[in-house]
Order: C-alpha cells, then sequence, then structure tokens
C-alpha cells in the first residue's frame, strides 16, 4: 500500500476535478490588492462580498500606520513562544485593552483564531470533562475536542432540547463545557445565547463562547454576540479572532483570570508556537481602539446588510436564517451553484461557493457578507448582478 494513493484518487472523478475542468473552481484564486471592497483579480477590477473585512479597518490609515510602526520598532517577528522570548510590552497591553473592552479579568493572545479554539478548548476540557458543541461549530471547536483528553458530544444546530437532554444525560459526574458560535460563519445565524446562558446555568456547566464573526459586528458598541443579547457578564470564556473585524490575523481568550492563567500555562498550540508577530498585534490593537472611536462603521454595515438582505428576498432569493452580515443565497445543489458562483464571477462579482462538509449535503450555498465599506453604488450593482445570475441559473423566474 501507498501512503500517496488517496492523493493520486482524490481529483479523479471528484467535484473538484470537474469544477476545475468546467472553470467553476471557485477556491484558492489570488487577489492582486488589498482585501477591500473592490478587489482585482486577473487584472480586473471586481466586486468583493466574500470577505470577512466586516469594518473595511484593512485600509484604515491608523491601522495600516500601527503595523509599520511596529515593524519598525520590534522587527518582524518574534522568533519564540510567548513562554520564551516571544513576549513583548505590545502583547500584554493589547491583552489589558481586550480584557478591559470585554468587561472580563484578563485576555490572552495567541497567533491564530484556530490555535485558539485549539490550545484553549484543548486544555479545559480534561479526561473527566465533557465539551458539549453545537454540530455547525467552527472547524477549530471540533478539531480542538479532538486533541482534548475528554469527551465530546454534539447537539443539533441550535436546538435547545437536544442540548438539554445532553446536559441532563452528562452534567451530574462530569464537568461541561458548551462551546459554539456566536454568530454560524456560513448561514450568518446566531447562537441562541439567553436559552443557551439559562441551561448552563440551570445545569452548572460553562460556556464558551467563540465569537469570530460577531465582534466588532455585534452590539451596541460592537461588542458581540453576547453584548447583542445583553449576557456579557454570563459568558464565562469570549474567543475572538483578529482576522475579521480586526483586519489583522491572531486571536484571543478573555475570561476569569485563573482560567486564563491556566489556558496561558497549559494550552500546547500557546505555549509551542512563536507568538503573533509585532505588526499583526498593533494592527489588531489599533483597530481595537477604531472599533470603540468609530461606531458609525458599525451602522453603515448593519445598513449594508439590511440592503443586501433585503434586495436577495425581494428577488426571490433564499437567504436561509441570516441574521447578520453574513448573507446566503441557499441554491441547494452543487452542480447549480458552480454555475451561479461562475455567472457571478464572470460578471465582476467575487463570492464563496460553499459545498459540504462546510454546509449539510443539500444545502449549498453561496455566501455573501458585507463590509461597511461598500457605497451603495457597489450594493445596487451586486443587487443586480446576482438578480441577472440568478435568472440566467433557474434559481428565480420573472
Ligand atoms: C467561527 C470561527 N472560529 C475560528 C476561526 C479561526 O480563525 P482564524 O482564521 O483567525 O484562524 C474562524 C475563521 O475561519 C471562524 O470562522
Amino acid at each position: 500500500m501507498d501512503v500517496f494513493e488517496k492523493c493520486q484518487q482524490f481529483g479523479r472523478a471528484s467535484v473538484i476535478q470537474l469544477a476545475q475542468a468546467e472553470q467553476m473552481y471557485p477556491y484558492f484564486i489570488p487577489l492582486q490588492s488589498q482585501a477591500g471592497p473592490e478587489v482585482v483579480i486577473n487584472g480586473r477590477k471586481m466586486l468583493m462580498f466574500g470577505s470577512n473585512n466586516y469594518l473595511g479597518l484593512t485600509q484604515h490609515p491608523e491601522v495600516i500606520e500601527a503595523a509599520i510602526k511596529a515593524i519598525e520598532k520590534y522587527g518582524t517577528s518574534c522568533t519564540g513562544s510567548r513562554l520564551l522570548n516571544g513576549t513583548l510590552d505590545l502583547h500584554e497591553e493589547f491583552e489589558h485593552e481586550l480584557a478591559r473592552w470585554l468587561g472580563k479579568e484578563a485576555a490572552l493572545v495567541f497567533t491564530t483564531g484556530f490555535q485558539t479554539n485549539l490550545g484553549a478548548i484543548s486544555a479545559l476540557v480534561g479526561r473527566r470533562d465533557v465539551a458539549i458543541i453545537d454540530r455547525a461549530d467552527h472547524a477549530s471547536i471540533v478539531d480542538a475536542t479532538r486533541l482534548s483528553f475528554g469527551q465530546t458530544v454534539r447537539f443539533k444546530h441550535n436546538d435547545m432540547e437536544d442540548l438539554e437532554r445532553l446536559l441532563d444525560q452528562y452534567s451530574r459526574d462530569h464537568g461541561v463545557l458548551i462551546v459554539v458560535d456566536g454568530v454560524f460563519s456560513m448561514e450568518g445565524d446566531l447562537a441562541d445565547l439567553p436559552r443557551i446562558v439559562e441551561l448552563k446555568r440551570r445545569y452548572g456547566a460553562r460556556l464558551f463562547l467563540d465569537d469570530a464573526h460577531g465582534l466588532g459586528v455585534l452590539g451596541p458598541t460592537g461588542r458581540g454576540t453576547a453584548e447583542h443579547f445583553g449576557l456579557l457578564e454570563e459568558v464565562d470564556i469570549i474567543m475572538g479572532t483578529f482576522s475579521k473585524s480586526f483586519a489583522s490575523t491572531g486571536g484571543f481568550v478573555a475570561g476569569p483570570a485563573d482560567v486564563i492563567w491556566y489556558i496561558k500555562h497549559t494550552a500546547r498550540s500557546f505555549l509551542f508556537s512563536a507568538s503573533i508577530p509585532p505588526a499583526s498585534a498593533a494592527a489588531a490593537y489599533a483597530a481595537l481602539r477604531v472599533i470603540q472611536r468609530e461606531p458609525e462603521r458599525l451602522r453603515r454595515l448593519w445598513h449594508n446588510a439590511r440592503v443586501l438582505k433585503e434586495g436577495f428576498e425581494r428577488l426571490g432569493l433564499n437567504t436561509g436564517r441570516s441574521q447578520s452580515p453574513i448573507v446566503p443565497i441557499i441554491v441547494g445543489d452543487e452542480f447549480k451553484l458552480g454555475r451561479f458562483w461562475k455567472g457571478l464571477f464572470d460578471r465582476g462579482v467575487y463570492v464563496n461557493a460553499a459545498v459540504a462538509p462546510a454546509v449539510a449535503p443539500g444545502s449549498e450555498l453561496i455566501r455573501t457578507s458585507c463590509m461597511a465599506t461598500h457605497t451603495d453604488e457597489h450594493l445596487e450593482r451586486m443587487l443586480a448582478v446576482v438578480a441577472e445570475t440568478a435568472r440566467e441559473t433557474g434559481l428565480i423566474r420573472d
């Protein structure tokens, strides 16, 4: 047997190969510009409705300048783990600010969001513990539970009866960590936090909220899904990434001081990986300041999200359960999805195509997401292109 055999089989007769042959392959497309509301692909200007740059801060002068200044001061890399030579005063100051912003005792910054979940969740869920996770949780949460020494059970997406059944079954004899996404990244729907908080209290469990797509986006001041529901204090641990609204890369957890201290000394993806580079930390820190100082960005983002969602729905498209600036168009068929995506791309619109396992089979979708920096003209053009392509693909009729 050859360990490479699977590689040779992969691709052959697969959807991926077919998509490539018909030039409908929607992945790994190189951008030749900044990831703003318009991007350059193959030398051509295109509308970008497929990024997580929700507040448009990757192009904010203060964020860019902070990254440049950090490189000038600290160099390009820390060349080591936070535990040893890789901690900067910048990291600690930023952690302090993140904790203060979310009203938590402490915070810890990791090199990526993925590593944050891997390290923090696998450290917390010990041999006698159980992680109860939503079936639609992000891959990094699933992988974290695979790494942990405890058990993992999953409840049906946002199904509170199913969650209660599992809590009832496991909470008597185990420590229980409930882990949910705040905003589910493909369909843009929200965790039912009010019910989850009620259940976690009743059963004495702890709650870990991955708010990668909620921070900077939801809540009156952008503090995320927990703030949106008025439950910031009730969520034990809030996890965030810097790769979305924070216009950088990296991640963090915020929570009780003793828990963060424990994670800091036991999370392997934190201890055995080089720390977040100075430029990335400084850019995310600057983004945090802008988020607090420029609330008009949040308002514009939500205006744009409403225009997009209402526009799709007026056309008769299915936007699923979206309650955020992530607005999917559910297509439900891989080949139709490929044709729809290609039609949009050829007309100058970049969006993301999501197939299983990122979504349940039969729920294949185009994931659109908007930014605070999209103008009215961008939105109008987007809706016109979507209408024309949806008609062409047979998703809607006149
Ligand atoms: C819900 C969720 N959690 C975690 C991550 C991982 O974050 P990062 O891309 O910053 O590593 C992502 C991003 O893909 C995400 O969508």
